[in-house]
């Protein structure tokens, strides 16, 4: 896939102290650099299990509960900005999770490049960038050539999670995954996940939330 607009804008932000020696003591232990070869998940988790793929992790709150609370699965979380990771990173070990990575790079590099056809369980996409003004509207993930690349990651019957409080988002990513031919809606499709720090602002605001679910065909 041959791309230009990406669906983030690189901004320095603050790196907190404990952050920056996160990055720097706790990155070789769980996190993964990215390279342009397949991942091999057995070799990294050491023992076959159920991967599911996080895209935009932000502070990482909602990414550390879900893989703590699931120790049967393993999870790899792709966040660009280094305060998320770095804080990421600090969760993974103050929680000793043996089932949870974090990549620094972009997630449709890493899904492109890192990610075997068929190797994923599930992908949770929670409140991605919403880019509201129209101008913008270009750099939103979802859109048809993300909703092809992420259907042919997934093994049969996995799981795409969305969530988002843009209703008009919202509705673009129900036409987009609606019409990629591998995926179809969840038909006992519910929300079970944590609430995440965006998605509490957004509820703080008066914004409804939408979660929306799509499996991989069988
Ligand atoms: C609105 S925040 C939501 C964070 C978190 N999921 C939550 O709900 O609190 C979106 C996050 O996605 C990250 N992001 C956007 N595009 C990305 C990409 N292509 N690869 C990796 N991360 C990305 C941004 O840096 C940002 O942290």
């Amino acid at each position: 896939m041959i791309r230009t607009i990406r669906s983030y804008v690189l901004r320095q932000g603050r790196v907190t102290p404990a952050q920056q020696r996160a990055l720097e003591t706790l990155f070789p232990k769980h996190g993964l650099p990215f390279a342009p070869n397949p991942l091999d998940a057995k070799t990294v988790f050491g023992r076959t299990a159920p991967l599911v793929l996080e895209i935009g992790s932000g502070m990482g709150e909602t990414t550390a509960e879900i893989a703590h609370a699931h120790p049967e699965t393993d999870f790899v979380a792709i966040e660009v900005h280094s305060p998320g990771v770095g804080s990421l990173l600090r969760k993974i070990e103050a929680l000793e999770l043996k089932n949870l990575r974090v990549i620094r790079h972009d997630a449709v590099e890493v899904l492109e490049r890192m990610i075997p056809d068929g190797a994923l369980a599930g992908i949770h996409l929670f409140f991605p960038d919403p880019w509201p003004k129209k101008r913008h509207h270009k750099r939103r993930l979802v859109q048809p050539a993300f909703a092809a690349l992420a259907a042919r990651k997934l093994a049969p019957g996995g799981c795409l999670h969305a969530a988002t409080d843009w209703p008009d988002y919202a509705a673009q990513m129900e036409s987009v995954l609606s019409g990629e031919p591998l995926l179809e809606p969840c038909p006992s499709a519910s929300r079970t996940r944590p609430l995440t720090k965006f998605e509490r602002r957004g509820v703080k605001l008066g914004h409804t939330v939408r979660d929306l679910l799509f499996h991989r065909r069988t």
